[in-house]
């Protein structure tokens, strides 16, 4: 099936930013989408507060591919708090839209990043409100999500 992606979806698919890995990264979140297979990981580096660098690598579709080069682009430099306020919805505006059916992929993005902060706070012993990631983990109508440890 053929979707009409805009110019920005094409460019961050075709051209995608922040694609790799950090090594000794401060903090790491992976995601899945049961329904389609495809999965998102993100990794942070910080330093005081700040996330100085953003890496990606994702398996999946076009749209989980650009929605996770902008996602990384839009909160690459900015503190903690900015990046878990990122929404699904500002990202896919960013890319000056995304077909309706193809919204669900960019949950995973949000959902990577906020996992990763997560991780982050777990492994560096730091407290936070654990409303701030409800659901993460629980099954919901966008599929499984994952996490590693
Ligand atoms: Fe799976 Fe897009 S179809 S994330």
């Amino acid at each position: 099936m053929a979707f009409a992606y805009t110019e920005k979806v094409m460019d961050h698919f075709i051209n995608p930013r922040n694609v790799g890995e950090i090594d000794n990264p401060d903090g790491v979140g992976e995601v899945g989408n049961a329904k389609c297979g495809d999965i998102m990981k993100v990794f942070l580096r910080v330093e005081e507060g700040i996330l100085t660098d953003v890496k990606f690598k994702t398996f999946g579709c076009a749209s989980a591919i650009a929605t996770s080069s902008m996602a990384t682009e839009m909160i690459k430099g900015k503190p903690i708090a900015e990046a878990l306020a990122l929404t699904n919805k500002a990202v896919a505006e960013a890319l000056d839209g995304l077909p309706p059916v193809k919204m669900h992929c960019s949950v995973l993005a949000e959902d990577a990043v906020k996992m990763a902060i997560k991780n982050y706070y777990d492994t560096h012993g730091i407290n936070y409100d654990a409303a701030l990631f409800a659901g993460l983990e629980e099954e919901d109508d966008h599929g499984d999500l994952i996490m590693e440890d």
